[in-house]
């Protein structure tokens, strides 16, 4: 096969340069700088700041923004806003909300808020005198970022705790500085990792003065130092709770009572079985990142978060619980996640902007509750759903809908299709050849 050539200094061509590059690998896709270019802010300023987000950009992807009211956060009302392409995730979210806020609302605790960053070095020398050399130099390390930690420590956080780890039973000359951050209001990546790259430089200077002048033997090099995803003291506690009898009209199958006990059966299978554990989160992260999204905060590093604590007790297990006890229902989410509510996009993009103002401007703790009270609210919608009429109805009536936008139905065509369908399975094909009838009828 003959590779298209090597493109260089793609990053220095201008949008419609890269624009008409791409048009020209692309021989299919006429229409696309027509496309790309209807897609772009009206506003060159915001089209300009958008730009800037990221790299070689060349257009604008929307995604839909939306809100789920009725949150009863500890006894506070809020309106959600959140992005998400998925269908029905924004109505779930909304239902249970207004479920729940009936019901006494959702109980949330932030347990902790401590980030994690590591130095990774080797070091080829004792490990006794490195622990010896680090406890007597712990404060001067210290001190080596103070002009990094001093406006974080005014705000609240800073340097909580600073650790040496020996590896070496994992990897030979292994060994870690391990330092916990608090952050204040900040999600703090790049406060954490100025402050861990200027920590490694202090420590090998000094390791390395050192054991010169006390005749200690032994190399060390930085490998590499950056912060962890992975905050498992970052945590959140999310409850619901109610009398099973409250549960009664959620089903017209089952009453209150065989609601609540197929309910926390389902969730037992997600606690006990990791294909199911991992779809059961995805749902509760349905919720979660759609609010991440919207108020700017990084996905990525909540759903690495979230993934890897259902498996911190050996097997990947769900990250809610679910039980009936003496007629009470109750139903519970732990998870760990880091979120900010200032700097970087927090501050930067309109709509998170925007987002923040709605939930009226959080702090942190705050915006982690509500995070985890919209991951406990899709989840409850998504196994109620499963464990009653099944997902595919609601699913179904969005996936018509979106044929029928594809194959450009009119409103009155619009409404006799779904009248059509509402007792039969819809398919692209079955719509299709239904909408062909009713065309070739009205001829
Ligand atoms: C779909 O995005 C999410 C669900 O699959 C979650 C679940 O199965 O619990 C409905």
């Amino acid at each position: 096969m003959k590779l298209p050539p090597i493109v260089k200094g793609f990053s220095k061509l201008s949008r419609s340069e890269k624009i008409q590059w791409l048009a020209d690998q692309n021989k299919e896709a006429e229409d696309l700088a027509r496309v790309l270019n209807s897609h772009l802010h009206p506003d060159p300023l915001l089209q300009g700041m958008y730009e800037e987000f990221s790299e070689n950009t060349i257009s604008n992807y929307f995604l839909p923004y939306g809100l789920a009211p009725n949150f009863l956060v500890n006894g506070h009302l809020y309106t959600v806003p959140m992005v998400i392409e998925e269908s029905s995730v924004v109505a779930a979210a909304a239902s249970a909300a207004r479920f729940w806020a009936m019901n006494g609302g959702f109980h949330v605790k932030v347990v902790d808020r401590l980030k994690v960053g590591q130095v990774h070095f080797r070091w080829t020398g004792d490990g006794a005198s490195l622990y010896n050399l680090f406890e007597r130099n712990r404060e001067n390390l210290l001190k080596s970022v103070s002009f990094l930690t001093e406006r974080m420590e005014k705000r609240g956080g800073g340097i909580r705790e600073l650790r040496l780890l020996d590896k070496t039973d994992r990897i030979p000359s292994f060994f870690q500085l391990f330092v916990n951050f608090h952050t204040a209001d900040a999600m703090g990546a790049n406060f954490i990792n100025s402050v861990l790259e200027e920590l490694a430089k202090a420590w090998k200077d000094l390791v390395t003065r050192e054991t010169r002048s006390a005749g200690i033997k032994g190399e060390l090099t930085i490998i590499m130092s950056i912060l962890s995803n992975y905050t498992p003291e970052s945590l959140v506690e999310c409850y619901v709770e109610a009398p099973v009898k409250a549960l009664d009209r959620l089903d017209d199958n089952l009453n209150g009572s065989a609601f609540a006990e197929k309910f926390a059966l389902a969730v037992n299978i997600a606690q006990k079985d990791a294909y199911r554990a991992v779809t059961h989160n995805k749902g509760i992260l349905n919720g979660m990142d759609a609010v991440v999204i919207a108020t700017g905060n990084d996905f990525r590093a909540v759903e690495a978060c979230a993934h890897a604590y259902a498996s911190h007790e050996g097997s990947y297990t769900s990250l809610s619980a679910a039980s009936v006890r003496k007629g009470m229902f109750r139903f519970t989410l732990k998870v760990p996640f880091a979120v900010g509510t200032v700097g970087g996009l927090t501050e930067l993009h309109p709509l998170a902007k925007i987002s923040l103002g709605i939930l009226g401007n959080p702090g942190a703790s705050l915006l982690m509750e509500i995070i985890a009270a919209a991951g406990l609210a899709n989840n409850f919608s998504a196994v109620r759903s499963l464990i009653t009429k099944g997902i595919q109805q609601g699913h179904m009536k969005m996936h018509l809908s979106n044929i029928l936008q594809r194959l450009g139905a009119t409103e009155p065509e619009k409404d006799e299709v779904k009248r059509y369908f509402g007792d039969k399975t819809v398919s692209h094909s079955a719509v299709e050849n239904y909408l062909n009838i009713l065309r070739n009828q009205s001829r």
